[in-house]
């Protein structure tokens, strides 16, 4: 998650000459983002330098990232009646670059090493298009999805459709794994999350299945639904920090795979107690088989490399052989 991010120098260095929609937009350059931190560390697996709100144009709402502030969308969807004038457009055409960025990814990548592909779940979506960037508490999000729940479910359509087909584009590519990223649907109880995400979760992932690669869930703040998560489908469920990794591990079921689940915030802290916590979450995995170790969400921009060089080597260090 944001591996290429801010915290990598020869990151920032492109950065001073290209915007970050710039480089999203130009195969080479993203191939080459997207290649940056797996030149420095031995991690398994690179993920496609995108963001999970290019697809938005294709409904119709514009975006731009503002430095220092985020995401912001120009046109936030306030009205319920533009529910009904959403476009739908095509992404081999409109985000063809995706896909061409893909492609060159893997005649660079070494063989062993897998690429993910991703796209943001049709919650965390609707909220910056209801929201119009980030949210606190999400307000605006649930006063439209109660008040308004057929425009809602306009919106929530229109997202999977176009989800659906974006994520399939990006296999055909050659995305060797498909993450499907819902941030901030931890902001919903349990009840709402059944029925206003997790339909919409459900057939992204049952339209992929045929697809034959891995599908990983990735939520944050989900320990209070992490069966109904389940349920919506994934190969892998991705958790937080918020819960022991075993037992989370254990409400999931074990026949399911999971990945997680360090404090990014614990990148900071000094190497003994970054060891400790590395080690820490490798104990609750145990000895089982299908466990991705990760951190429970993305890097900071603070992150100092030698903190990440740290933790990767030790995870090899401390599962070769055993796993
Ligand atoms: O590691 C990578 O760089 C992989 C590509 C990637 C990006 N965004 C690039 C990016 C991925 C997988 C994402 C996912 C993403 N984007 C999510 C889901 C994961 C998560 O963190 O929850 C979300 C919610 C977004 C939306 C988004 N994009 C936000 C909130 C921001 C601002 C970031 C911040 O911390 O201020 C972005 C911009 C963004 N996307 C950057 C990168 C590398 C920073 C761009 C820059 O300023 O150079």
């Amino acid at each position: 998650m944001r591996q290429a991010g801010r915290y990598l120098p020869e990151y920032r260095k492109l950065r001073e000459k290209y915007s970050m929609l710039g480089m999203v937009r130009n195969p080479e350059l993203a191939a080459e983002v997207t290649m940056q931190p797996l030149r420095r560390f031995d991690l398994d697996a690179a993920i496609i330098f995108a963001d999970i709100l290019l697809p938005l144009p294709l409904i119709g709402v514009d975006f731009s990232f503002i430095e220092g502030v985020g995401p912001r969308i120009h046109n936030p969807l306030r009205d319920p009646r533009d529910a009904e004038r959403l476009r739908e457009g095509d992404p081999e055409e409109e985000l063809r670059f995706v896909a061409e960025a893909i492609t060159l990814v893997r005649e660079k990548l070494d063989p062993d090493r897998a690429l993910i592909g991703f796209a943001g779940a049709p919650f965390t979506l609707a909220s910056y298009i209801i929201e119009g960037g980030h949210s606190r508490n999400y307000l605006e999000t649930k006063a439209f999805m109660y008040s308004f729940p057929d425009r809602w479910n306009m919106l929530m359509e229109v997202l999977t459709r176009v989800t659906i087909r974006y994520l399939k584009m990006q296999v055909n590519a050659g995305a060797q794994a498909i993450q499907l990223f819902d941030s901030w649907v931890g902001a919903l109880s349990p009840g709402d999350y059944k029925h206003y995400a997790r339909p919409f979760t459900s057939r992204i992932f049952s339209s992929l299945t045929a697809c034959s690669v891995p599908l990983i869930h990735f939520g944050t703040g989900t320990s209070g639904f992490l069966g109904e998560m389940r349920s919506a489908g994934g190969t892998v469920q991705s958790v937080d920090w918020r819960i022991p990794l075993g037992k989370a591990w254990e409400i999931i079921g074990f026949d399911s795979a999971i990945q997680g689940n360090m404090d990014p915030l614990a990148m900071m802290a000094p190497v003994e107690v970054l060891k400790r916590k590395v080690e820490e979450v490798l104990e609750q995995a145990g000895t089982r088989d299908g466990h991705i170790f990760n951190l429970g969400h993305g890097f900071l921009p603070q992150t100092p490399v030698e903190n990440v060089e740290f933790v990767v080597d030790l995870v090899h260090e401390l599962t070769s052989g055993s796993r």
